[in-house]
């Protein structure tokens, strides 16, 4: 930390500014790690990276929902998860006091959504928002969610019926596979892509048990019959019936096993949607008998077989198209599976009827080969359409409750996401349209959420300059002139126009919309419009003829003509629809263009939804390619900023995207405190806070506050200084909210204080370890001179416990010498020395010889004092001393050799008495040392010899 602190402050390397980061990251994101982190706007700081890095965390670790504030994400797992959806889970959730508590789920949701409506707190009715981009779980979420309300919301008497298909929860499930076999296909991105926008109202009675359902649907693609990408496919209904019928049917619906259809691509491809039986079981259950199916799938065999219908380009203008090599008998399959009279169908195909004038009048011109290609994909889009519809209103027949046998209702919107392609046309503007409408409801409801947490907290504090995406509607869909109301005017004047004129209405007429952006360097003319999730090149052509949506009135009437019972349905002849499409006495396109049929219908589920409490679901594919285990950052990212999230994460930043507990924001802050002006009051309160121990009674919640409140005091005079905004730090209940910038601030300043601090515990160690090695040398001084003291003093003793040894022996001796020498001297008689070791009594020496080295042996230091003597005895009599001292064998005195040290200091003279007697004379001591501490000598041996040896020299013998 101290590195860390000295680093910033030198503001040297990116490396320790990453480290110190990393512990700010720690700090802000420390109660928890990332991967349990269940909500992603408790992430710190709120900011995309980290959102990305918790997703991962999570996706990593098999935890596949998320909570980002009042959202729920979802990550498609992109494998079966069947412990996530067991009937037991579902009942888990049902039943859980604290939902909260639990991990988040799509149950969560729908348990909470079905709290909602039991508490009868307005608004009562509900809605489930499920989107995301296509493949990324939305159908399967919506499928998940009504299991649930199937089982949880069941009516007791509903089980009581014998027959599964009877109970209404059963029927509304079974309203999936069939609205998914006809409305869903298999896409570049998605196996199973719905192609139409689906909300589905589950209706509660007041004891909220299901009664019943009711299905709206939005933008079926309906191209898709006639015209299909290469690699994709058509509606699953076409493969499963050329799939799964018997033989009897593959006679009667014409297809022979094998048979080649030119809107039936990719047949090999086998998918599990392929399921002809379960989509055939399912609509028996909702009502719709064998008869009708059978009636269905010869009528969609139909539209395969009209597909095969081939024109050649006529060279004569006035004569209809050619049919191609075998066209004729697709024609006429065709014709009979529709009910149609085959010369009908292909004159209708091949001959435009044009009214004019006043009286109505006919005229019927031969179309090119292009216009009757667009002429038969006119029929069979037409026919297709219409059945899906037809199908719709069956189910909600089948499953619709009265309306009094209903009183809440649980909405669940499966929308599309928002789609940027290469190239985009009026699909895109719609859905993208829709998906602007719907964002701006999730904004509000997002920012109302928010709102209402800084309420809790206690905050005074409003989004008023937050700017939603209401300038990119107004481009839209406002009034007077938007692209919408642009396009409109020229499917209402029907005049012919080019798509580079188009694009030139549209960028003069809304120059001035921020939202509408130019792409100079496209050859194509289009117009951009610039989104919540980023900016949409539309291509005008094709945009005024798709709005149109034109369906030439005698295809319709030809149809009306069809024998078959299904097509009379579908196309009944009521004067009320003609008019509708075109009115009477009116040459121009039909009123109804396809962009307001759509606004009109998404107004209408705006309304509804804007009626009921609202809940998000964001279903994110982790990558394209559909691989468990892989989470592709850049295309999350993408689809976090079209589902709105990167907006909620703006929301947040507008706001104050940093909570900080209390207890967290003290313990990293206290520090400021230091730097805070010293004013009486703020000191009294933070003496009074800290109490009488000084430490900070951090348990004690309301002397916290008062301590947080006393540090949020001195923030101002911090802040002031800085660029920050007016408003840049509040302290709430429980949390303290700011925004980045003051963070930054607060984190600045805290390293000057630490750096502050650092330096001063530095100085203090440095100084502590100087001291103490001062001490420890003057410790050392001690000890040695000590030790010294010690050791000489032993040596000292050691010498004078020697010297009073030597001193001794020489008194002794003295006295003894001259008690022999009185004796000696007063005749006394001389005793044998028989008792002395090592006699010489056997000695062959004469008597006068032994007596005197009998007395020289007794007499041994004597005899050494005397070998060593300057003067007196010499010679013979020297050596036989030394003999004698050293006790030498004797036996022949002339193998050795005594040399004596004679001449030196010590007995000066002696003198050998007539009686035998010896008489030393001595000029001093000759141990005159023995009083002096002589020098140690590792080498030398101690006591009498060593003196002898170091003052008189080696004895050499
Ligand atoms: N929760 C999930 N568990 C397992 N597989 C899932 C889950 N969600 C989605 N999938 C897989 O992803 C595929 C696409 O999901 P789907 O709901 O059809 O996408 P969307 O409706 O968004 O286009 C499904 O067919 C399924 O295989
Ligand atoms: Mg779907």
């Amino acid at each position: 930390m101290l590195h860390q602190v000295n680093d910033h402050s030198l503001g040297s390397g990116g490396q320790s500014r990453a480290s110190l980061r990393e512990d700010l990251q720690e700090f802000l994101g420390r109660e928890t790690p990332l991967h349990q982190l269940d909500d992603l706007t408790k992430v710190n700081p709120v900011t995309l990276e980290t959102v990305l890095r918790c997703l991962q965390a999570r996706y990593m670790a098999d935890v596949f929902y998320t909570n980002a504030g009042c959202t729920l994400v979802a990550l498609n797992p992109f494998k079966p998860v069947p412990q996530l959806y067991t009937l037991e889970l579902m009942r888990e959730y049902h039943a859980a006091s604290e939902l909260q508590k639990l991990k988040p789920h799509i149950f969560t949701v729908a348990e909470q959504t079905y709290r909602n409506v039991k508490s009868l707190i307005h608004p009562v009715n509900q809605s489930i928002v499920v989107s995301g981009e296509s493949g990324a779980g939305k159908t399967w979420t919506s499928r998940c969610l009504m299991k649930f309300y199937a089982v949880v919301a069941a009516a007791p008497t509903s089980w009581e019926s014998p027959k599964i298909a009877e109970r209404i929860e059963q029927r509304i499930l079974n309203s999936n596979p069939v609205m998914e076999a006809f409305g869903n296909a298999c896409t570049l991105r998605n196996n199973n892509s719905s192609r139409f926008g689906k909300f589905i109202q589950l209706q509660l009675n007041r004891a909220q048990q299901m009664t019943g359902a009711a299905v709206q649907t939005y933008l079926l693609e309906k191209t898709r019959v006639a015209c299909q990408a290469s690699s994709e496919r058509n509606f699953h209904i076409f493969y499963q019936i050329c799939k799964g019928a018997s033989e009897d049917e593959r006679l009667q619906w014409h297809l022979p096993k094998g048979a080649a259809f030119s809107w039936l691509p990719n047949p090999e491809r086998t998918l599990e949607e392929d399921c002809f039986e379960v989509t055939r079981e399912a609509m028996l259950h909702l009502g719709i008998d064998s008869t009708t199916q059978n009636n269905i799938f010869k009528v969609l065999a139909g539209l395969l077989h009209l597909g095969n219908i081939r024109f050649a380009n006529s060279e004569d203008e006035a004569q209809p198209c050619q049919l191609m090599d075998n066209a004729k008998c697709s024609v006429r399959t065709s014709a009979s599976l529709l009910g149609l009279r085959e010369d009908m169908l292909l004159e209708t195909v091949r001959i435009r009827t044009i009214r004019a004038g006043k009286q109505q009048q006919v005229f019927r011109k031969p179309c090119p080969q292009a216009e009757c290609d667009t002429r038969r994909d006119c029929l069979a889009k037409v026919v297709y359409e219409r059945l899906f519809d037809w199908l719709v209103s069956v189910i909600n027949s089948s499953i619709c409750a009265d309306p009094d046998a209903w009183t809440a209702f649980i909405g669940l919107l499966d929308v599309y996401g928002f789609e940027s392609f290469p190239n985009n046309s009026l699909e895109q503007l719609c859905i993208n349209y829709a998906n602007e409408k719907l964002q701006q409801h999730f904004v509000a409801h997002y920012l109302r959420a928010q709102q209402e947490e800084y309420a809790l907290e206690g905050l005074e504090w409003s989004f008023v300059s937050y700017q939603d995406n209401q300038t990119c509607l107004d481009l839209i869909e406002g009034s007077p002139i938007s692209v919408c109301s642009l396009l409109n005017e020229e499917c209402r004047l029907n005049r012919p126009s080019s798509a580079a004129q188009l694009q030139t209405r549209i960028e003069g007429a809304l120059a001035g919309s921020p939202c509408l952006g130019h792409n100079k360097l496209s050859r194509e003319p289009s117009f951009i419009v610039v989104h919540y999730a980023g900016p949409v090149r539309y291509l005008t052509a094709g945009l005024v003829e798709k709005n149109k949506d034109p369906v030439p009135p005698e295809l319709t009437e030809l149809l009306q003509l069809s024998q078959d019972p299904l097509l009379t349905v579908l196309f009944p002849t009521q004067p009320k629809e003609k008019t509708q499409e075109e009115p009477p006495g009116q040459s121009r396109a039909p009123a109804l263009t396809v962009v307001s049929k759509f606004k009109a219908s998404l107004e209408q589920l705006l309304l509804v939804l804007h009626s009921t409490t609202p809940h998000y679901i964001r279903c994110i594919k982790p990558n394209s390619q559909g691989q468990p285990q892989t989470f592709l950052q850049e295309e999350v990212l993408s689809q976090l900023e079209a589902c709105g999230l990167v907006e909620t994460i703006h929301i947040s930043a507008a706001g104050f995207p940093i909570r900080v507990s209390h207890q967290n924001f003290m313990e990293r802050y206290a520090s400021l405190r230091r730097l805070r002006p010293h004013t009486p009051s703020g000191l009294h309160n933070l003496c009074a806070a800290r109490g009488h121990s000084g430490q900070l009674p951090c348990s004690e919640e309301t002397t916290l506050q008062t301590v947080l409140r006393d540090l949020l005091h001195a923030l101002p005079a911090l802040t002031r200084t800085a660029a920050t905004p007016a408003d840049p730090l509040h302290c709430g209940k429980t949390k303290v909210f700011m925004t980045e910038s003051t963070l930054e601030l607060l984190e600045g300043r805290r390293a000057q204080v630490l750096e502050q601090c650092a330096r001063c515990i530095q100085s203090g160690w440095r100084r502590h370890q100087y001291r103490k090695q001062e001490r420890q040398r003057q410790a050392a001084v001690l000890i040695q001179a000590a030790i010294r003291s010690w050791l000489t003093r032993k040596h000292i003793q050691r010498l004078h416990a020697a010297a009073t040894v030597i001193k001794r022996g020489w008194q002794k001796w003295r006295v003894r010498m001259a008690c022999l020498a009185s004796k000696e001297l007063d005749g006394i008689e001389e005793k044998p020395f028989s008792q002395v070791p090592g006699s010489l009594s056997s000695s062959p020496l004469p008597p006068g010889q032994s007596r005197l080295q009998g007395a020289i042996i007794r007499l041994w230091p004597l005899g050494l004092v005397l070998a060593n003597a300057a003067v007196g005895v010499r010679g013979f009599q020297r050596k036989l001393v030394v003999c004698a001292c050293l006790q030498l064998p004797s036996g022949n005195p002339s193998t050795c050799t005594v040399q004596t040290a004679q001449g030196q200091t010590g007995v000066m003279s002696i003198r050998a008495l007539p009686q035998g007697s010896i008489k030393f004379h001595c000029r001093k001591s000759p141990l005159r040392y023995a009083d002096i501490c002589p020098e140690p000598s590792p080498y030398s041996v101690t006591g009498f010899n060593q003196i002898l040896l170091e003052r008189h020299g080696p004895v050499h013998v």
